[in-house]
């Protein structure tokens, strides 16, 4: 069998990695394409690297822009790779515009889609994550549902009969790399002299939370005004956006740093007292860790986090000021996301799949 992953943007190199190893596990072909979304290298190389991925097959080169012309460069380079291979499955991860640009180069040439991360939903149209996500799922043969919620809006939206419930891929990578980075020092606690445990790890870079030059002014200024140091994790985005509204990212509490690796990234968000981000997976991250995360966000797709009581939901100064304040929630050994074996029931599923039930 030989499967075609399209990826382009950070998050989604993270849920390649255990695809990548459980595909060679199987003996499958697998052919990665980057469509070159992300291109700064610590937004792309150092994943590859470190999660020994290896180096792409194929890349597109394609580059930042509007999302529709970076979507229409990929649609149009991805014709002529898919193409070539005509792989038994093309793969596509989570919700970006990688992701809705593959799935929609792949149906139109007959090819089988299987959507990874299927089935979240914010429900809020305003979000390009939502009308990839949505676009991706209904597009697709096959919907790789990451949690028993996600697999309920598949059935909602009558996609029953192609969705299975594989578990989070996330979590696989999550739980290695916190097995090898336990008890290593956060790099932030040594490089900025932080007290371990006494300082907050964040990230923003939402278009919600960018783009309109007085909410970022607002995120930057409630972040500058918690009770402890906040390093701000900064995407090129933000710091583009921020640079040209002359909003400053370094200010009170607030200390802007380059984006992590993975591993570091994990280690700085077990030794902080908390994680504050827009980010989907960091969401989640933070959860499987036990550290209690403030989303800045009005809604999530990841509810069990919210349910369980690791993550609150913060639009305001104030709501976000009191989510990073507030008491430690009660322990679980709730595992809504799985048992860290979910690439391997995707590679089996996509081996034994025989069409919709
Ligand atoms: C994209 C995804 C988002 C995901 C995020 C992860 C879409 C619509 N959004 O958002 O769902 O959570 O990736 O990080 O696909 N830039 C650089 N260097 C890079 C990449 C981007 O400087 O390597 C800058 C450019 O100014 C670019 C901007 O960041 O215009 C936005 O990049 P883009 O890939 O369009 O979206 P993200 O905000 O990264």
């Amino acid at each position: 069998m030989k499967i075609v992953s399209v990826v382009g943007a950070r998050p989604q190199f993270v849920k390649l990695a255990p695809i990548h190893q459980a595909a060679i596990a199987a003996g499958v072909e697998h052919v990665i394409v980057h469509t070159g979304q992300h291109y700064d290298p610590m937004l792309s190389d150092v994943f590859f690297d470190d999660l020994r991925i290896g180096a792409p097959d194929v890349h597109l080169g394609v580059g930042s822009g509007s999302h529709g012309v970076q979507t229409g460069a990929m649609l149009a380079a991805l014709d002529v790779v898919l193409d070539e291979h005509r792989p038994d499955w093309v793969l596509v991860y989570g919700d970006t515009n990688s992701t809705v640009a593959a799935a929609l180069s792949a149906v139109k040439m007959h090819l089988p889609v299987a959507h990874l991360e299927a089935g979240l939903r914010s429900f809020n149209r305003r979000m390009p994550e939502e009308h990839n996500r949505v676009m991706t799922d209904h597009a697709a043969d096959l919907l790789l549902a990451p949690t028993q919620v996600a697999l309920g809006h598949l059935a909602a939206e009558g996609l029953a009969d192609r969705a299975v419930l594989v578990g989070d891929v996330m979590t696989d990578v999550l739980l290695q790399v916190r097995d090898a980075v336990v008890g290593r020092p956060s790099p932030l606690v040594a490089e900025l002299g932080l007290p371990v445990g006494g300082h907050y790890v964040a990230t923003i870079h939402r278009a919600e939370n960018t783009d309109d030059p007085r909410r970022l002014a607002e995120v930057a200024a409630a972040l500058s005004d918690l009770d402890r140091p906040v390093v701000l994790l900064a995407h090129p985005r933000v710091v583009a956006k921020a640079a040209a509204q002359g909003i400053p990212l370094t200010q009170g509490s607030l200390i802007a740093h380059a984006p992590l690796s993975y591993p570091d990234l994990i280690a700085s968000a077990v030794s902080s007292a908390g994680v504050v981000t827009d980010s989907g997976g960091l969401q989640k991250e933070a959860f499987l860790l036990r550290v209690p995360c403030t989303t800045v966000r009005t809604e999530t797709e990841w509810v069990e986090t919210v349910g369980l009581g690791w993550n609150v939901l913060a639009d305001s100064a104030e709501e976000i000021a009191a989510g990073v304040t507030r008491p430690r929630p009660a322990e679980t050994d709730a595992a809504p996301y799985g048992d860290g074996h979910a690439a391997e029931r995707v590679i089996r599923t996509l081996l034994d799949w025989d069409g919709p039930r």
